[in-house]
């Protein structure tokens, strides 16, 4: 098992091979959690700390949750509830964080950047858990660890990323954990969210979503993040429905064997209708079940790979 990191900060940054060792072990962790005793003693002694500066619901739990089934002492600290908003910088917070003897820090920030900026600084192992519109590592991981679960193989398959490529680190961490591993990418939205300036990163940029949709082996569909827009990017989410929403309609487009994902929150009724999101080629909830199973092995792998009777195939914790 070859995984000589101490933070993960971006896929662009991950070998395929590197990625690859993710998702096996996050396989073996999969299967840790159908047993009777979901925890194992891989990280018993150490401190996770989860620093959350933006909102979050599956990050923030499934990082919480893998840390614990590692058996590690977790903290969990939202911008909030803490001192920040007493004037308290990010360093000095995180600092503070690390004087209680945290071994990894899980960041959320709204900058770009601000992962790396705590990994040239602390001692402590950082993980990236979204760093502005710049990238969200584990999510990237956990897509594409599903799709590889349901379809069997990543390379060369079709997968469209459709909705607000512009703002998403969602795309950029989808973009760079599919092409490494062989897939064909295409990008769709409105020509002010999916710019053909993405095409140098070596996918498809189109604005015909109906060709896109029926080529597709798996749509991840992305929320427009009104909350990273300084300027109105299309008319009204009524007019994005109508044109770039996977409504039913669009939806019967699709091959038989799609794969319909989206990283979540999900906008029901402007990305994507209901009946699509409930429907039997949705692997939205998976999505977020094996989010657990890969955060487990990115802690497990950033602390080491350590103690290989620790390890999820070992026999008993
Ligand atoms: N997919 C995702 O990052 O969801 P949260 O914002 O709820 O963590």
């Amino acid at each position: 098992m070859s995984w000589a990191r101490r933070h993960l900060l971006s896929i662009e940054e991950l070998s395929p091979e590197e990625i690859v060792t993710v998702l096996d072990t996050a396989a073996s962790f999969k299967e840790v959690a159908t047993r009777t005793i979901k925890k194992v003693p891989a990280l018993r002694g150490k401190t996770v700390a989860s620093l959350f500066m933006e909102p979050s619901t599956r990050t923030r739990v499934s990082f919480e949750l893998a840390a614990k089934r590692l058996s590690a002492d977790t903290l969990s600290i939202t911008a909030q509830a803490s001192s920040l908003t007493k004037g308290e910088s990010l360093k000095d917070t995180a600092k503070n964080i690390e004087a209680l003897n945290a071994d990894f820090v899980v960041l959320r920030h709204s900058a770009a950047g601000a992962a790396r900026f705590l990994a040239e600084r602390l001692e402590a192992g950082i993980v990236n858990a979204g760093d502005g519109a710049h990238e969200h590592p584990t999510q990237a991981l956990l897509d594409t660890f599903t799709i590889r679960e349901k379809l069997g193989r990543i390379e060369g398959l079709d997968v469209l990323i459709l909705g607000d490529i512009l703002f998403s680190r969602v795309a950029r961490s989808n973009i760079w954990a599919l092409t490494k591993l062989g897939a064909r990418v295409t990008l769709c939205g409105p020509a002010t969210l999916a710019p053909l300036e993405f095409a140098k990163l070596g996918v498809r940029v189109t604005h015909d979503v109906e060709a896109a949709l029926r080529q597709a082996d798996v749509v991840n569909l992305l929320r427009i993040q009104h909350e990273r827009q300084r300027k109105t990017y299309f008319p009204s989410t009524g007019e994005y429905n109508a044109i770039f929403g996977l409504t039913a309609e669009r939806f019967r487009l699709t091959k038989p064997e799609v794969l319909i994902m989206h990283p979540g929150p999900i906008n029901r009724g402007v990305e994507i209708a209901s009946e699509v999101a409930d429907g039997p080629r949705s692997v939205i909830l998976e999505q977020v079940s094996n989010g657990l199973a890969v955060r487990m092995a990115v802690l497990f792998l950033l602390n080491g790979a350590r103690g290989a009777d620790r390890a999820p195939g070992a026999s008993s914790p």
